[in-house]
């Protein structure tokens, strides 16, 4: 059966109006503050985390936050749910719909994480798929605003054209902020996410920029934003990539075109010395510990926005 309309998921950052991006990072600032989430406005919920690919921050940051909002997570590993081998997809959406009012999905494919939230009656969140991590967009986007603001910031991205730079590209054209990108050729971001960029750039302000050339991205920056070269489940493209992106890493002779007061921003977990340096990672104008907890009040944000405030979305099993 498919899924009830009026479930409302969160796969993408292409699923969040401008508006309600900005909503987000406020409802994320007063989660920060302790202004907001104090009354357990979660209470007697469950989020289940089915996840096919590791996780620290995100998995982590779901447990807190359902904590601190009065609920209850659960973490459901490869291993143990083997999903579309040992159940189907849409099997396993549907009995996690009658036993958990929220889902998390890590996946390889991002297809998978569209067709479970076909087939789920309650939200499904994208956290992380293989073209899209809308979680870390999120807690990036809150970051830039927290230490920079958004209007007239530049922030440089260097590096793979990944799931972390969709994300991070389409925030960045909601806010009507400034992304410069410089990939090597052949790595950068897709075409459907430059598109849904360019869409909304008319809409906001915004400037997407494209350039091989990470001095020129980095020239005059705000913010400078790498990520790793090699994804998961892109292991056996290593070697390749170590080769097309030599030039890129983000160290202290590239960092010293941004602005004096620049900072450094890594989604983590970091391979030390390929695309960035343990001086720039370690180094003062890093932010990276930050973003890392800023996902978890940006998480807050989330729940509490798809479960639509404080009343249960099922009927209470006991
Ligand atoms: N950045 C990020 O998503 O971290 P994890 O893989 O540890 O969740």
């Amino acid at each position: 059966m498919a899924v009830a309309a009026r479930v409302r998921h969160f796969v993408s950052i292409a699923d969040l109006s401008s508006g309600e991006l900005v909503a987000l990072l406020d409802r994320g600032a007063a989660m920060k503050a302790g202004t907001a989430g104090r009354d357990a406005p979660l209470r007697g919920m469950a989020l289940a985390q089915i996840f096919e690919k590791p996780s620290l921050r995100t998995r982590l940051s779901f447990d807190v936050a359902m904590a601190e909002l009065g609920g209850h997570s659960s973490y459901l590993s490869p291993q143990e749910v083997g999903l579309g081998r040992r159940e189907s997809v849409a099997d396993v959406a549907r009995v996690a719909s009658r036993l958990v009012d929220l889902v998390v999905l890590r996946t390889y494919a991002h297809e998978t994480i569209e067709e479970f939230a076909r087939y789920a009656s309650v939200p499904v969140i994208n956290g992380l798929s293989d073209l899209s991590h809308p979680c870390q967009g999120l807690a990036d986007i809150f970051t830039i605003r927290e230490r920079k603001g958004l209007d007239g910031t530049i922030t440089a991205y260097v590096g793979d054209g990944n799931n972390v730079l969709h994300s991070l590209m389409l925030c960045v054209a909601k806010t009507g902020a400034t992304l410069r990108i410089a990939t090597p050729e052949g790595y950068g971001p897709q075409e459907r996410f430059l598109t849904l960029a360019r869409a909304v750039e008319k809409e906001t302000g915004a400037r997407i920029e494209l350039t091989d050339d990470p001095v020129a991205a980095v020239t005059g920056a705000d913010v400078v934003y790498t990520d790793v070269w090699t994804s998961m489940g892109q292991e056996q493209e290593y070697e390749r990539r170590r080769r097309a992106f030599q030039g890129y890493q983000v160290n202290a002779k590239l960092v010293a075109h941004a602005k004096p007061d620049a900072i450094v921003m890594h989604d983590m977990p970091a391979h030390r010395g390929e695309e960035i340096t343990d001086e720039v990672l370690d180094g003062p104008r890093s932010v990276v510990l930050d973003q890392a907890e800023n996902k978890m009040h940006m998480l807050k944000a989330v729940l509490c926005w798809l479960v639509g405030g404080t009343a249960s979305p099922r009927p209470p099993l006991r």
